[in-house]
C-alpha cells in the first residue's frame, strides 16, 4: 500500500513558483483561512511551514503555493502530480478571525498573494465589500488574478516595473486607495515579504485602519515548543506558530523579526551549495 500524501495536481507559475494540490482529507476538513501546514518531502527532509492557500473539503485536498528559495523548496519543486509527500501535518496555527466588515482591503505581495486568497473568500462570503490589491515584481510572476477577481468588488494589480497594472509597490497603491476613495476601509490584510508588510502597516497607521499581517518567522516544530518562531507583538513575547501567524501589524516589532529571520543565513547558503554540487555530480537539474 502506498503511504504518504499524494500530490494530485501541480502547476508551475514561474521558474521559482509552483502550486500543489495535495490529497489530505482530514486536513482539508479542518482547514480555515490563516492556517498553515508542516510538510516533509521524505524521511530525511526538513519540516517546511506552508500556508494553506486553498482547501476543498469535498475533494479532500489542500492547496499550497511555494517559492523555491533554498535547498528544500528547490528539491520539492522536482515532485510532480502523482508523487507523494512523507508528511502533511496540520492545520496548524490560529485561524484568522474573520468577521463581516463593511469594507476590507486585501493586499498580497508576491507569494503572499496565495495565503490572502482564503481570507478574501471568507470576507466575501460573510457579506463584506472586498478590494484586492496584488503586487508582483513583474508581469511574468503574476498568478491567481482571475481567482481573486471572482471574489473582489475591485481588483488592483501592481508591478514594480510597471509591466502590468499600476507601476510601483503595493504599499504605494494602498496609500493612494486610502487617500482617495477608500478612507472608509475598516480593515487591511497584508501578506507578503516582511518589508512589504511593514511598509503597508506604516501606510495604514496614520489612517487608524486595523491591519493584519501573517508572520513567517522561522519555525521548527510548529507547535510552540522550540521557541524558534518567537516574535514581539505589543511588547509581549508571542510564538508565531501557536499565537499566530496572523497578528495586528501595528503592534509587531518588525526590526527584531527581520534580524531573527537572518540568523541561519550562512547554514542556508551552505546547504544550498551542497545540494547544487550534489545535483551537478549526479547530473540532475537543481
Ligand atoms: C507560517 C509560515 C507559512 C509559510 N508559508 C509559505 C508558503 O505558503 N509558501 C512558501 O513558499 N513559503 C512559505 N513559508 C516560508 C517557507 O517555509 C520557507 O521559504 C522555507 O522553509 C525555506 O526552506 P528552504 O530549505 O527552501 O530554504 P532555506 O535556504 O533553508 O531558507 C531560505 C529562507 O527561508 C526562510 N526559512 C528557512 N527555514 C524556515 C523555516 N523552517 N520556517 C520559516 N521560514 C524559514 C528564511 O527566511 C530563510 O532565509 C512560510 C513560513 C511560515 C513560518
Ligand atoms: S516553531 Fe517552535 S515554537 Fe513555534
Amino acid at each position: 500500500m502506498s503511504t504518504g500524501y499524494r500530490i494530485v495536481k501541480k502547476e508551475v507559475y514561474s521558474p521559482v513558483t509552483y502550486m500543489w494540490e495535495v490529497e489530505a482529507p482530514d486536513v482539508a476538513q479542518a482547514a480555515q483561512p490563516g492556517h498553515f501546514l508542516m510538510v516533509r518531502m521524505d524521511e530525511e527532509g526538513e519540516r517546511i511551514p506552508l500556508t494553506v492557500a486553498d482547501f476543498d473539503r469535498q475533494r479532500g485536498t489542500v492547496t499550497v503555493v511555494i517559492q523555491a528559495v533554498g535547498k528544500s523548496t528547490r528539491q520539492m519543486m522536482r515532485l510532480e502530480a502523482g508523487d507523494r509527500l512523507r508528511d502533511v501535518i496540520g492545520p496548524l496555527g490560529e485561524a484568522s478571525h474573520i468577521e463581516p466588515r463593511a469594507k476590507v482591503i486585501l493586499v498580497g505581495g508576491g507569494l503572499g498573494v496565495a495565503p490572502v486568497y482564503p481570507q478574501l473568500r471568507a470576507y466575501k462570503s460573510c457579506g463584506s465589500t472586498t478590494l484586492s490589491l496584488l503586487g508582483f515584481r513583474t508581469q511574468a510572476l503574476v498568478f491567481w488574478e482571475e481567482r481573486f477577481r471572482a471574489y473582489s468588488d475591485e481588483l488592483h494589480l501592481a508591478t514594480d516595473d510597471g509591466s502590468s497594472g499600476h507601476k510601483g509597490l503595493v504599499s504605494q497603491v494602498l496609500q493612494r486607495l486610502l487617500e482617495q476613495q477608500h478612507r472608509d476601509a475598516q480593515e487591511v490584510v497584508a501578506i507578503g515579504p516582511l518589508p512589504m508588510m511593514q511598509a503597508c502597516c506604516e501606510v495604514t497607521r496614520p489612517f487608524g485602519v486595523r491591519t493584519l499581517v501573517s508572520l513567517n518567522a522561522i519555525m521548527v516544530d510548529g507547535t510552540g515548543m522550540c521557541g524558534s518562531c518567537r516574535v514581539t507583538v505589543g511588547g509581549k513575547l508571542r510564538f508565531a506558530c501557536v499565537d499566530g501567524p496572523d497578528f495586528d501589524g501595528h503592534q509587531v516589532d518588525f526590526a527584531e523579526l527581520l534580524r531573527r529571520q537572518r540568523r541561519f543565513q550562512r547554514e542556508e547558503r551552505e546547504s544550498l551549495q551542497r545540494y547544487e554540487e550534489d545535483c551537478r555530480l549526479t547530473g540532475r537539474t537543481p
